[in-house]
């Protein structure tokens, strides 16, 4: 795959041997675990450890030269993300993962706007950071949780999302651009279109396609986007909130400290303007330059061409995993997906599939992939994973498919 072999030298970490007897015969790392974390190439790496090197100071308070390099480096970090987003700087927010995004928004908005008979609607397809935080804020306002189902192919059941939003009274709705067990990528430009003809705000969860898909916040016309920096090729502990700005305006603030002051007395204080306003304390300052570097880097490539070649690779695994006695994919075909693909194998628990593949370098997330709603809706009690980045090969395919062979071996399937 002409992506993988342009991509793979940049990712250092994928120049070890691992196995049990790695000294020895290791066995190549086949990374296939990027929906939980990405990789990191050395463009990241390098941008982090230049910081720390040259240019760490305090951001936004001092004067001196390192200071304002500091400030331009983390600001201009930020311009170039809204950029990639078509967001604006005072529209992107950072936070420390989108599950801290979704908080921000369900404590600044939710608990302003929410109230005693309103629903908060979800998907049968979200993971627990887009229901937890809805489910807290239900339980303390008197609102309600609503859930649309998905199909037999695990895509959303437009005939109950349109249902749900005819009832009435949905205040929010919250759904995944892509989801992280089934791959499913929704039309998400058209749900909010239905969801703002019924009144309702919209949230969406792009932890999942922003590493994968050109997401466009401004013609998506969601009310609020999230995303986090380490499945995008960044590093932890920075995310990201996109929301209509006239929204953001109208919502205090979630934490408070400095940063997202203006003007602090000790009756009162107001806010800092936007982006600053749900900034408090000491930002994530290399962790942003590092997604900065993330976002040049996934240019430098071409997000297009890593849809492109996930979508191979995913047509590729596809029908090879179908072959293997007994194993079972979840989700849609290829086309409604994005590069991640579930699957069970009939006589092994996912955790078994998963150390077995361990042992043969195949790196695979197995459990219930903080989705347990969903797997009670697969009636499964977990699967395993396989997801891709653009440094993966069809190699990186025939390994995981030669390890599940040899799993069912060892378990003499
Ligand atoms: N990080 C979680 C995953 O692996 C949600 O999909």
């Amino acid at each position: 795959m002409d992506l993988a072999s342009r991509t793979r030298a940049d990712f250092p970490i994928l120049s070890q041997k691992v196995g049990l007897d790695r000294k020895v015969n290791g066995k190549r790392l086949v990374y296939l675990d990027s929906a939980a974390t990405g990789q990191k190439p050395r463009q990241v790496i390098s941008a982090i450890d230049e910081f720390y090197r040259h240019d760490n100071a305090p951001i936004h308070r001092s004067t001196y030269e390192l200071a304002e390099r500091s400030t331009n480096a983390f600001e201009g970090a930020r311009e170039r993300i809204a950029a990639f987003m078509n967001a604006t700087v005072q529209t992107t927010i950072f936070t420390r993962n989108a599950t801290e995004a979704i908080n921000l928004v369900a404590y600044a908005w939710g608990r302003k706007n929410v109230g005693p008979g309103d629903k908060v609607l979800l998907t049968q397809m979200e993971h627990h950071s887009n229901i937890v935080p809805w489910q807290i804020l239900c339980q303390e306002t008197g609102a309600t949780l609503d859930i649309v189902e998905i199909t037999e192919d695990g895509l959303l059941d437009e005939a109950d999302l349109d249902a749900k939003l005819t009832a009435g009274n949905v205040k929010l709705f919250a759904v995944a651009h892509i989801s992280n067990v089934l791959g499913t990528i929704n039309d998400v430009a058209a749900l909010v279109e239905k969801a703002h003809a019924a009144g309702s705000v919209v949230l969406v969860d792009g932890s999942q396609a922003v590493p994968q898909l050109k997401v466009d916040f401004d013609s998506l016309d969601a009310d609020f986007y999230v995303w986090t920096g380490h499945k995008a090729y960044g590093p932890t502990g920075i995310g990201v909130l996109h929301g209509k700005r006239e929204t953001l305006e109208t919502m205090g603030p979630w934490l408070g400290g400095g940063d997202m002051i203006k003007v602090v007395n000790f009756a009162d204080s107001t806010w800092n303007d936007l982006p600053w306003k749900f900034e408090a304390g000491t930002s994530a300052v290399a962790e942003a330059v590092g997604l900065g570097a993330a976002i040049d880097y996934m240019i430098e490539i071409g997000i297009d061409n890593i849809t492109a070649h996930e979508r191979a690779l995913t047509e590729h695994a596809l029908p090879r995993l179908a072959e293997i006695p007994g194993v079972t994919v979840v989700g849609p075909p290829a086309e409604q997906r994005g590069g991640v693909i579930s699957f069970t194998l009939d006589g092994m628990h996912p955790h078994d599939i998963g150390e077995l593949l361990g042992r043969e370098g195949v790196c695979v997330r197995t459990g219930h992939h903080c989705a347990q709603p969903l797997m009670r809706r697969l009636g499964v009690p977990a699967t395993a994973r396989a997801s891709f980045a653009c440094f993966n090969d069809t190699d990186d395919v025939d390994a995981l498919v030669d390890a599940i062979h040899t799993a069912r071996e060892v378990f003499e399937l």
